[in-house]
């Protein structure tokens, strides 16, 4: 039937493809993804190994199909591989992080950071051979106003992380603070934020991780 109202016209619709998972397969597929994921952890330690041709813009195509408030997709990807800015992108991040441990974080903060081991010295923004700089785009001379943009660009993030898992590499998410240092950095407009620094590749051989425990399912899911 064609619908010839005015709403249908402004605004276009097609028909939805949806990826079909027959039912038998479906909570096997749901194990299977939960297994890779759950062997994901955060590496601090990189090899200087380079990264396979493709696999961080595919992981980039992957984030930009997130969903987003408004559909307005407030997301900027920076890939740093030049070990030049790499060098500029550790001084500057180890500066305000000095400032961080020394004076700003409190002592909460500091007491829940010590089992991670974290401390000023951020090697890792050299030697990964990539490092991904994640910025929301707020409103601007060429961006609309975004809604929901730290949800948006969480869950861009998500995938990413995910996506590069799933190639085989490893991340860190790295949020330094405050983050304004990387628009001059990564040369970006006053209207985009940066909200996360995230080192790619492989481990170092020795790499070490803290000893986590993850929230089993029945702390974390409520059935009503
Ligand atoms: C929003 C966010 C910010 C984080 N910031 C940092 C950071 O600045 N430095 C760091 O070493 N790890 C950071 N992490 C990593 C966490 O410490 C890590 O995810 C957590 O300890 C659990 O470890 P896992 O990722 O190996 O499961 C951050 C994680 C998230 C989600």
């Amino acid at each position: 039937m064609v619908d010839s109202t005015a709403a249908a016209t402004d605004h276009p619709t097609v028909p939805l493809r949806p990826m079909t998972v027959p039912a038998h397969e479906a909570e096997a597929r749901s194990r299977t993804f939960h297994q890779v994921m759950a062997q994901r952890r955060t590496v601090r330690d990189y090899s200087t190994r380079p990264i396979p041709d493709g696999v961080i813009d595919w992981a980039v195509r992957t984030a930009a199909t997130a969903p987003s408030g408004a559909h307005v997709q407030p997301w900027r990807f920076v890939v740093i591989t030049d070990p030049e800015r790499k060098r500029a992108l550790r001084e500057a991040a180890e500066a305000e992080e000095r400032e961080f441990y020394a004076h700003r974080a409190s002592e909460e903060w500091l007491a829940a950071l010590a089992p991670i081991g974290t401390d000023w010295r951020k090697p890792f923004l050299e030697d990964a051979p990539a490092v991904i700089v994640v910025f929301e785009v707020h409103k601007g001379p060429q961006s609309p106003r975004p809604y929901y943009t730290k949800e948006s660009v969480g869950i861009a993030v998500g995938l990413l992380l995910a996506s590069l898992h799933q190639a085989g590499l490893a991340t860190l998410t790295h949020t330094p603070s405050p983050m304004r240092f990387l628009n001059e950095v990564c040369e970006r407009p006053a209207e985009e934020r940066a909200s996360y620094v995230i080192p790619v590749g492989y481990p170092a051989e020795d790499a070490r991780v803290p000893d986590l425990h993850r929230k089993g399912l029945e702390e974390v899911l409520i059935r009503l």
